[in-house]
């Protein structure tokens, strides 16, 4: 794979209920940029980072990981370029200890026992959990639970970091250490997130997700800025002119009902 990107090419989804939560998505995330993905609850954020994995497949459109499309081939490949710490920790770890979750990977890519040693050891070390290490992932706070989702994928030293909302749970010093760890990892990240402070120190370019769609996608500074996008991720309420013409139009609407 000589390019670690992610492109989507007018990406629907829909959920077996019937609910679509991705409705044409097209964007393009080059080797080495570090992009947050923002949008309200619902917005559609963990179902697109579920698919860049293939956690889900895609209804209609096209996901390709580095010059590959994703398909049943592919897979293998795909998920060793392609590091995806879930929403919920829970849904990571699995195994009875925290360094069997954190050797799975690495021991399923076929890695001699030494390297699969070393690489525990820097992954739990990189988020500062080595006293973690033989505790049971079940027993952990919901801190630690979140270091040692991140470890398990760090073990597999991907080309791609997709974290969906990595710092929820962390204290005030695990959060800052794992910002230095993102700012220190060159590769390509895709962080979906509610933590704007983060987003600011981090991540230069942002893509908004509303109800399934792209509503913006550009340089945070000028984002976060943008009323239309304040609006929507809810950090501002409706500019009074806005609540004036709605409040005109319900008016009319009503005076004309009664006439
Ligand atoms: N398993 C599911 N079955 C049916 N609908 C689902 C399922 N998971 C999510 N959805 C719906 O799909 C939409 C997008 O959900 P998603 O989890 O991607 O949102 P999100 O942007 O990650 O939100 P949050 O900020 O709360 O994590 C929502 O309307 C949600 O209710
Ligand atoms: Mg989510």
């Amino acid at each position: 794979m000589s390019h670690h990107f992610i492109r989507f090419s007018n990406v629907y989804y829909s959920y077996p209920g019937g609910h679509e939560a991705l409705r044409g998505v097209s964007f393009l995330i080059t080797h080495g940029e570090r992009v947050a993905l923002l949008g309200r609850n619902g917005a559609g954020k963990s179902t697109l980072m579920l698919l860049t994995d293939e956690f889900l497949t895609a209804s209609a459109g096209e996901v390709n990981i580095g010059d590959i499309p994703i398909t049943k081939k592919t897979l293998p490949l795909v998920r060793q370029s392609v590091g995806l710490v879930f929403q919920n920790p829970d849904d990571q770890l699995f195994m009875p200890t925290v360094e069997e979750d954190v050797a799975f990977g690495p021991l399923n890519m076929q890695l001699p026992e030494m390297e699969v040693e070393q690489r525990i050891d820097a992954a739990l070390k990189a988020v500062n959990a080595i006293d973690l290490r033989t505790r049971s992932p079940m027993q952990l706070s919901g801190g630690q639970k979140r270091r040692v989702a991140i470890a398990t994928v760090l073990s597999m030293e991907p080309n791609i970091l997709v974290l969906d909302e990595p710092t929820s749970n962390l204290d005030f010093g695990a959060h800052r250490d794992l910002i230095t760890l993102l700012a220190n990892f060159m590769h390509t990240q895709l962080i979906a997130t509610h933590d704007l402070d983060m987003v600011r120190e981090l991540c230069p370019r942002s893509i908004v997700l509303h109800e399934g769609k792209i509503l913006a996608d550009g340089p945070t500074s000028v984002l976060l800025e943008d009323c239309e996008v304040r609006l929507a991720l809810g950090l501002m309420d409706e500019p009074p002119l806005m609540q004036q013409s709605t409040y005109l139009i319900n008016l009319i609407l009503t005076l004309t009902y009664w006439n």
